[in-house]
Parts: C-alpha cells; sequence; structure tokens
C-alpha cells in the first residue's frame, strides 16, 4: 500500500513479535526494520520521515493509551517529517479532537506546528478490514512574502511551494485529463527509456484515470511539477495552470 510513496518502513511496539522474523524483503516492496521499545523515544533513531502509518490500536487493556495523533505527541512526530511534507495513514485510534481537524476536505493549517493538513482519500488494507484508514496530506505552511515597506510587496515569482500552493487551494486535486496531458507535453526533456517507460512518468489518464487512487494522482501531478522546476519551468507552467477554468480542475470527491 505505500510501496509507492516511501522505500522503507519502520515498525515500532514495545513488544517482540515472533511475526518481524517472518517478514522478508521483497524487491520493488519497502524495507522494513522492525524497532522495540517506545515509539516516542525511537523517534530520535528516525531518518526524516514521509509517511505516518497508526491504526487499531485502543485505550483498552492491549491498547497502547497513547493520543499519537494529539496536541503533545503529534508535533513530535512532525518535527521528524520531510520539510517537503508527507501523509498520515490512521484509523482514527485513540484520535479524538486533533484527528477530527486534520480530516479536513480543505486545509486546516496549524502554524505553531508549521504544517497544514487536509484529508486526500479513504482507503482499506483489504476486503476483510471493517474500517477503513483515512488518508491526511501534510504540507508546510508557506511563508508569507516580508511586506518591506508599507504598500511594498516583492514581485511575483513562482516557487514549487507558491506554485503547489495554488495547485492544492480550493480542492483542487490534478488538471483534467486534455489539460494534464497538454501540461505533460509542455514539459522539456521528457524521455522515454529503452524498457518503454516515460521519465517523468506519463499523466494517470485515459485507463489509468479510473484506476489510480487520488492521492496516486496527486503524486504524480506533483512529479510533472518538480520536473518543471528542474527545467527552469514553473513560470511558464504556473502561467499556465492558473490559466486553468475550475472546470478544467479535477477537485478532491469529485472522483
Ligand atoms: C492494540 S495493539 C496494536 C495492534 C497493531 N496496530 C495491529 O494493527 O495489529 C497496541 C500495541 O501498542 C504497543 N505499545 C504500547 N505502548 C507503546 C509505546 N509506548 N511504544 C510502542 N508501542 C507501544 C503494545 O505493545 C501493543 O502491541
Amino acid at each position: 500500500m505505500l510501496a509507492h510513496l516511501v522505500d522503507e518502513i519502520y515498525f515500532c511496539d514495545l513488544r517482540r513479535s515472533r511475526k518481524w522474523e517472518d517478514v522478508k524483503d521483497v524487491p520493488g516492496l519497502p524495507q522494513a526494520t522492525f524497532l522495540q521499545g517506545d515509539a516516542i523515544k525511537m523517534l530520535e533513531k528516525l531518518p526524516p520521515l514521509t509517511v505516518l502509518f497508526y491504526r487499531r490500536d485502543s485505550s483498552g487493556e492491549s491498547g497502547s493509551s497513547l493520543r499519537i495523533i494529539g496536541k503533545e505527541i503529534l508535533p513530535q512526530i512532525l518535527s521528524k517529517f520531510d520539510l517537503a511534507g508527507g501523509w498520515i495513514f490512521c484509523d482514527g485510534s485513540n484520535g479524538g479532537k486533533t484527528f477530527h481537524l486534520l480530516c479536513s476536505a480543505d486545509w486546516h493549517p496549524k502554524p505553531s506546528w508549521g504544517f497544514q493538513f487536509r484529508e486526500v482519500d479513504r482507503t482499506s488494507m483489504n476486503l476483510k478490514d471493517t474500517s477503513s484508514l483515512h488518508v491526511v496530506e501534510v504540507r508546510p505552511l508557506a511563508t508569507e512574502p516580508t511586506v518591506m515597506r508599507a504598500g511594498w510587496v516583492p514581485p511575483h515569482s513562482e516557487t514549487l511551494d507558491t506554485l503547489l500552493a495554488y495547485c492544492t487551494s480550493n480542492n483542487r486535486l490534478v488538471p483534467m485529463p486534455p489539460q494534464w496531458s497538454k501540461l505533460y507535453n509542455m514539459l522539456k526533456n521528457t524521455r522515454q527509456k529503452p524498457s518503454g517507460g516515460w521519465v517523468p512518468s506519463l499523466p494517470l489518464i485515459l485507463g489509468a484515470w479510473h484506476h489510480s487512487m487520488p492521492i496516486e494522482k496527486l503524486l504524480r501531478f506533483k512529479e510533472h511539477l518538480e520536473w518543471a522546476q528542474e527545467q527552469n519551468q514553473l513560470e511558464e507552467i504556473g502561467k499556465y495552470l492558473r490559466s486553468l477554468s475550475d472546470a478544467q480542475w479535477c477537485h478532491y470527491g469529485e472522483l
């Protein structure tokens, strides 16, 4: 489930499980590392994180009673998050008001944590799963341009941050297929690999449009924006994307 988002997964529990030994590395899947100990204390040993995955806990007898998605612990975990942001996959275990706020349809800013949050997907691990996982996108809050003198605002110049902020506001997810295809064709130096695949990967349109999750579309679209940045095309691509009408965007919840 996380293979397209991460290449390493750290499992942490106070107790060692025999099942840990049964997990073998599989090519193409993230590498698993098992850590025995207190999850909060283990944080300092971890590299920058992209995903927090937390489910099926409780405050009952066998549960941890930890408010992982709460205002004490979550900021500690977020301080380990990659500066570009990431995602939280959580079924709401031990969650309270904080978790509810993060599962917002539009961006919910938390300035003191330096991040904003919105729910981008709802998914389940398999058919037997009774409770679904909420997928919450975590993005750094863009810092406001400094106003040097009264009335003076720095001239507009597009950065990956400003463009991403625009492309994800008002519930936007990705451009509609014709516009996404045009955007891809505008990108410089795209190339086909001998295996047939493209660099960067093609937009998830045509057949892939209905067979990909919103989060996968978002991720692919971001890959294209990052490519535009590497090719020094942010101004041009930003101008095009900002010219699109509302109907030329696919919004979260419309699929
Ligand atoms: C309800 S179980 C979680 C089940 C698991 N999420 C699953 O999907 O199968 C709660 C687990 O939290 C572990 N735990 C309790 N306090 C902890 C802590 N401070 N750090 C790490 N794990 C903890 C317990 O050992 C227990 O295995």
